[in-house]
């Protein structure tokens, strides 16, 4: 079974500048370390001061002559996303990809869900994509690039107690396809993923919780016809081919990275 396959080559970053919300962490941190192999310069947007300041500076240490930069963001909040797009532009000048990865899921059954969960929600999970994108269009160079949004299967497919998170993430694809058609004048692609079930804290959260986890996580993996969860590596090399030039001819389309999870009839 192979994993983790390394930095495809027609898939270079060079020269390129990137921005990851939501790259503290799990899938998000490991899109910036994807990009940043690939020769772009990263800055990670995240609430998370700790966990952002710690993977900016373990992934430059890693390598210096890419230097990945944190700035702290709360993208629940409006006006702080034009803060963060002036800061983008003192620290690049231009931007050549933008990748929408920070989200939260936050629900419970749907007749305890709170207007104001919804509403967080939904504004962390679709409104701040909107918004970011629409702030930093203008960096765009005339050559245009590629934004990049982290959907979900939960996109598609119903799971009971994910009401406001399924509908975020609908909206998400559909953001996806209306931003592709409008900005593809600019020359900016605009694609989404839609992961699985990926192992990132939430899933090892999860897994503690659980009296057994080792049937937990058995049973999980042989849910997916490959046999195993995704890993955040496997939606990073999907984020790096939808970055580079290697899908310069698709825009508006959604990649799903699940394992085959959902191509069953009964899944
Ligand atoms: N892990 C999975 O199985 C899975 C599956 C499908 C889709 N996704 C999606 O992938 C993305 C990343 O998920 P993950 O599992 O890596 O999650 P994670 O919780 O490990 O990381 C999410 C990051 O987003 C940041 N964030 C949350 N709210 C924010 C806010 N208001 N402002 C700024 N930053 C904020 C967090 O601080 C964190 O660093 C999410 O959009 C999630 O919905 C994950």
């Amino acid at each position: 079974m192979r994993e983790n396959a390394g930095t495809p080559t027609a898939c270079s970053l060079a020269g390129q500048s990137a921005v990851v919300t939501g790259g503290a962490q799990g899938i998000g941190r490991a899109i910036a370390e994807r990009f940043q192999q690939a020769g772009a310069r990263v800055c990670i947007l995240d609430c998370d001061n700790v966990a952002g300041e710690a993977a900016a500076n373990e992934l430059t240490a890693a390598d210096p002559a890419h230097a990945v930069t944190f700035h702290r963001i709360d993208l629940e909040q409006i006006g702080a996303i034009a803060v963060a797009a002036g800061q983008i532009k003192s620290l690049y000048g231009k931007l050549d990809i933008l990748v929408n990865n920070a989200g939260v899921e936050l629900d419970t059954n749907f007749q305890q869900m709170t207007a104001a969960l919804w509403d967080k929600v939904l504004a962390i999970n679709l409104r701040a994509p909107f918004l970011l994108t629409q702030e930093l269009e203008p960096l765009f160079p005339v050559a245009g690039g590629a934004v990049i949004n982290i959907s979900s299967i939960h996109a598609t497919h119903a799971f009971a107690g994910s009401t406001a998170y399924a509908c975020s993430k609908a909206g998400l694809v559909a953001l996806t396809r209306n931003l592709a058609l409008e900005l593809a004048h600019r020359h900016i692609r605009v694609n989404a993923i839609c992961p699985g079930y990926i192992d990132t804290r939430l899933w090892e959260e999860y897994l503690r919780q659980s009296p057994d986890a080792e049937a937990l996580a058995a049973n999980t993996a042989a849910l997916h016809p490959l046999g195993r969860r995704g890993v955040p590596t496997d939606v990073a090399n999907a984020a790096l081919f939808l970055a580079s030039d290697g899908s310069a001819f698709i825009t508006g389309t959604c990649l799903v990275v699940d394992g085959g999870l959902t191509i069953r009839a009964h899944s």
